[in-house]
């Protein structure tokens, strides 16, 4: 109990320089307003002792849905990669409700967690509470995607530009667009959720890579639709997606135009646009359709040639860089890119590149994506996270 206590008064010590993160100096907090949310997904309190290298830490987990593939499966890895490590974890979902993402983080703060990971719902709806986070000490991990708040320490995530790059250069090569002489192709877009700050970094990274393609008429956007409202996804909803690609392939394909190419941002909003391809389109060619993540559901469509790639980020990988950063927060470790190599993962520390509303920069970890198409689906495998089935379709393990 007294290891515990000096544990916690070391990390309230400890956090005061961190939460300068982002900004120069902790924002003032609001009402704390701790309401009770439903029990949280885990709670390893009970189920384990922690180890006592990690002093009695406890580490809120803050997942935005289950209802999207890949954040169960982050939030299986931190939650096993912290417990793994000693700490115990308090791990939630908050079923894409920032409201109730709010709640929950409220509720971990009273719980007396002493770090949170936080992927949040809506990048600009956490100000409150981490403000609170903030006032009570606590130092913040921004996961994957950034929050808006000054208060946020660190942010841990892959190289969001990188991966719309990605897309737009595999258009490029797969289609050949240098030596497409006076050939047309026709393509459509479909981008993320506006709330998410990764969003508009995915559709960037493609776009800036197929605009002057776009400029030399050598891509045609059918629809017109290329400003970055028109193309959002809400909540990377794939019937969403589906709906607007149904819309698009009855207002301007059902002539017979052929459709060449769909740059989807991820594979949710990719599972809808293959789906109405395959229900609505009158043409016969294969569209090319790209993605990120490797969900089960998109793998098993790229196998199957209906969609022609994923930009794969291996989230197992993104846990082990933030549970490193997390223990060199809570030891009071210099935190650069001296760390990295303690990480033995791939990746970049990046001071310029993320900001918050008030315009502070973030400093970044940010990991690096990789492309997966039907010819090099055994790299999946060979991370262990995937196993490959009799007729050749992946399944996550976790
Ligand atoms: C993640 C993507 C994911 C999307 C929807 C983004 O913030 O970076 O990997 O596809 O959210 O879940």
């Amino acid at each position: 109990m007294k290891k515990k206590l000096l544990g916690a008064l070391l990390s309230v010590a400890m956090v005061a320089s961190l939460l300068a993160g982002c900004s120069g100096s902790a924002p003032a907090a609001d009402d704390a307003n701790a309401t009770q949310a439903e029990a949280p997904v885990s709670d390893s309190a009970e189920a384990e002792a922690p180890a006592p290298a990690a002093d009695g830490s406890k580490i809120g987990i803050s997942m935005p849905t289950q209802s999207l593939e890949r954040w169960n499966r982050d939030g299986a890895y931190l939650d096993e990669q912290f417990r793994a490590a000693g700490y115990e974890t308090v791990l939630t979902y908050s079923d894409n409700d920032a409201g109730k993402q709010v709640n929950d983080i409220q509720n971990m703060l009273a719980d007396g967690v002493n770090l949170l990971v936080v992927a949040a719902i809506d990048g600009e709806a956490l100000n409150t509470v981490m403000d609170e986070a903030a006032e009570a000490g606590v130092p913040v991990i921004a996961y994957d995607r950034l929050i808006m708040n000054d208060a946020v320490s660190y942010y841990v995530s892959f190289d969001n530009y990188t991966v719309g790059t990605l897309q737009g250069q595999f258009v490029v090569d797969q289609l050949d667009l240098d030596n497409a002489g006076d050939k047309v192709y026709n393509i459509e877009f479909t981008a993320g959720d506006p709330a998410d700050n990764n969003a508009g970094y995915f559709y960037q990274g493609a776009v800036d890579v197929l605009q002057p393609y776009i400029d030399a008429g050598t891509l045609n956007v059918v629809s017109g639709q290329t400003d970055f409202d028109s193309v959002a996804t809400a909540q990377w909803s794939t019937d969403t997606a589906l709906e607007r690609a149904q819309n698009i392939l009855s207002s301007y394909y059902a002539d017979g135009t052929q459709l060449d190419v769909w740059v989807c941002s991820n594979d949710s909003t990719a599972l809808g646009v293959a789906q109405a391809i395959t229900s609505d389109y009158a043409g016969s060619n294969t569209v090319l359709i790209t993605g990120q993540d490797g969900d089960e559901a998109n793998l098993k469509n790229v196998v199957d040639g209906i969609q022609t790639m994923t930009v794969y980020k291996n989230v197992s990988n993104e846990s082990i860089v933030t549970l490193a950063l997390a223990q060199a927060m809570l030891n009071g470790e210099e935190i650069g890119e001296s760390l990295i190599p303690s990480f033995g993962i791939d990746c970049a520390f990046d001071t310029e590149s993320y900001e918050t509303s008030a315009g502070h920069k973030c400093p970044s970890f940010l990991l690096v994506p990789s492309v997966i198409t039907k010819d090099n689906l055994q790299e999946l495998v060979d991370t262990g996270l995937y196993t490959m089935d009799d007729d050749g379709y992946l399944h996550a393990v976790q």
